[in-house]
């Protein structure tokens, strides 16, 4: 299920201007999909009716390419991303208990949503991230953070709200200073 509030506004002309470069048989599926999640961070709908629209690929084409990438996402991300790894390693670590810290802080309640209400942070799980030894390990945005316990997950997280004035809407996310203005 997606947050409707934060989903993108989609140029016609910006996706007219893909379809014009990358071409309109079902080969360019793919590459049309990817130019659209560099750009939105994820598929709005609206660029996947225009696309349909706009080339020779159908909707079930097109649909079935973007649910077969684990590349590809359909509902909206946060404007800042942690990757949690749920390799083998960091998951016999204990990643379960990091995206239960994380959820906890940014106020997500819902298991089917990834991205907290605000917009601020998604928390997505991934595979493997190459750095085994150092398990469980997440990413915020490129820099990693290894070796976690929930309680560290929420405090980097915390952190890192701070230096980027993102207010955390969960629980325990109080200790960011706007939040705090907010409730007083
Ligand atoms: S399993 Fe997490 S870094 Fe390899």
């Amino acid at each position: 299920m997606s947050n409707a509030s934060l989903e993108a506004t989609v140029d016609p002309a910006q996706v007219q201007g893909w379809i014009t470069t990358l071409g309109k048989e079902p080969s360019a599926a793919v590459p049309l999909l990817q130019a659209v999640q560099r750009a939105f961070g994820y598929l709005p709908r609206k660029a996947m009716d225009l696309i349909v629209e706009n080339t020779d690929i159908n909707a079930s084409q097109l649909f079935g390419v973007a649910t077969f990438y684990a590349q590809f996402r359909l509902d909206p991300v946060g404007r800042n991303l942690i990757k949690v790894c749920h390799g083998t390693a960091c998951h016999v670590q204990g990643a379960d208990r990091l995206n239960t810290s994380l959820r906890h802080v940014l106020g997500i309640t819902d298991e089917s949503e990834d991205t907290a209400s605000n917009g601020s942070y998604t928390v997505e799980d991934v595979a493997c991230i190459g750095c085994c030894s150092l398990a469980p390990v997440m990413l915020i945005g490129e820099q990693a953070f290894p070796n976690l316990k929930g309680a560290d997950a929420q405090r980097h997280l915390v952190k890192h709200a701070k230096t980027v004035s993102e207010i955390l809407p969960g629980k325990d996310g109080g200790e960011n200073p706007k939040s705090k203005e907010n409730k007083s």
